[in-house]
Order: C-alpha cells, then sequence, then structure tokens
C-alpha cells in the first residue's frame, strides 16, 4: 500500500499535478527553529545546556573587606583594593586584571582566589543544564526513524508520560502550520546527522 501511494505521488508529482513543496518537505534545521522545538531541546537538539558562565564578582560592603582581612589577606592589600568597592565584573578575567591594577601582579597571584571566593558569585558554569530541562530529551545523533516515530506518537497521545504534555502544548501549533510528515521527517533527518 505504502509503495503504492508513494508511485501515485511519484507519478503526479512527474505530471506536473502536485506542487514540489508537497513531496520536498522543508529544510529540517530551518523547521526546527520555526517550530520553536529548540526551546526545549536545545540547539541543535544537543539539549538545553548553557553555552556560557555566567558570573558576578563584586566586592560591594563593607563586610567583604572585614572577611579578606580575616582570611589572611593584609590590611594595606584591602586599603588599595578600595578602588574596587561597589563595582562589578561579569567576566573572571578582567576582575582579576582589576585586582592586578591595584596591587599588582604578584599579590595578586598570592591573593586572588580568597579575594575571588568573598567577591564571586558563579550563577551557572558552561555545559551546565538549565534548570527545568534536566529530564528533557537530547536528539542529537538519534536514529532518524526513532526520532520521527516518538514526535509522531507525543502528538498523537499514543506515547504519554509525565514529561509528554510539555510537548504537547506545541500541537495546536503544529496544526495550524500545517505540518506533515514529511516535515517531521526532515526534522528527524537535521537532527540525526548533527555530530556531538
Ligand atoms: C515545550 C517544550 C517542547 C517543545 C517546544 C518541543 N518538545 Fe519535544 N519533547 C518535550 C518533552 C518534555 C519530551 C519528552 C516527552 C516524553 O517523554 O514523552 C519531548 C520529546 C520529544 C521527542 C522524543 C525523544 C526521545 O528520545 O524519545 C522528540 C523526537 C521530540 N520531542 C521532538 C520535538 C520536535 C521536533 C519539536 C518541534 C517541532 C519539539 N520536540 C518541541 C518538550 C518539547
Amino acid at each position: 500500500m505504502k509503495t503504492f501511494l508513494l508511485s501515485v505521488s511519484a507519478l503526479l508529482l512527474l505530471a506536473g499535478f502536485l506542487p514540489a513543496s508537497v513531496v520536498f518537505a522543508a529544510d529540517g534545521a530551518l523547521l526546527y527553529e520555526k517550530l520553536t522545538c529548540h526551546t526545549c531541546h536545545g540547539p541543535q537538539g544537543k539539549g538545553m545546556i548553557r553555552t556560557e558562565d555566567k558570573a558576578k564578582y563584586s566586592l560591594k560592603k563593607k563586610k567583604m573587606y572585614r572577611k579578606m582581612k580575616k582570611e589572611g589577606v593584609p590590611a594595606d592589600i584591602t586599603k588599595q583594593l578600595r578602588p574596587l568597592y561597589k563595582k562589578k565584573f561579569k567576566d573572571e578575567g578582567k576582575f582579576i586584571k582589576a585586582i592586578e591594577e591595584n596591587i599588582g601582579e604578584i599579590q595578586t597571584d598570592k591573593y586572588k582566589e580568597i579575594i575571588i571566593k568573598i567577591a564571586g558569585r558563579v550563577y551557572y558554569r558552561k555545559g551546565d543544564l538549565i534548570l527545568g530541562f534536566e529530564d528533557y530529551p537530547r536528539h542529537a545523533g538519534n536514529k532518524k526513524i526513532y526520532l520521527f516515530r516518538q514526535m509522531k506518537d507525543i502528538l498523537e497521545g499514543k506515547r504519554t508520560n509525565g514529561n509528554s504534555e510539555a510537548m504537547r502544548g506545541i500541537k495546536s501549533f503544529i496544526d495550524n502550520n500545517k505540518i506533515t510528515d514529511d516535515d517531521f521527517r526532515s526534522i528527524a533527518e537535521y537532527l540525526s546527522d548533527v555530530k556531538e
């Protein structure tokens, strides 16, 4: 039956009855973005991971200077660090450079660990999973046929677990955009070709 249908559409195409777009699905990578798949499965289906570090360094309180002293930074050094009071740095390298400008390279090397420990607040690091998406599946490099089947099963309600409902949230969006099986196949093909 399947081959029969295939040959019918192939004949129709040859005869010029079918517009090419019905048979040749749109670009999988483009669809993956357009249909918001990346907002839950990450760029290129690699999962929802942080792509960069996020931290902030700031000596924003007098208390921090007292703490430095307590941890062994001499008083004259903490005094020299006063120009940094309340300044914010998003980059550890720039923060260290600013410390260097105030206390010199040698003292910086000696005390930077203590200073960073007190001034730094690391929110997340590159490669960390984004909170709330820890158990969402990754697709990159998975089998094309498997990916296709699972997308269909989830959207059609055949696969159901505690997570499936989240994905079905986009069902009406998919329907409104008249996404075809060929479109799903090309998304699956694109994802399965992504190298880690
Ligand atoms: C709102 C978040 C969300 C969006 C948007 C979303 N998904 Fe999902 N997807 C999920 C969750 C959660 C699961 C796990 C569901 C389950 O286990 O049944 C899932 C499961 C899947 C699976 C099965 C993976 C496996 O390893 O079994 C595939 C394939 C998939 N999604 C593809 C897509 C594609 C393609 C799109 C875009 C058209 C998309 N998803 C959009 C949340 C989402």
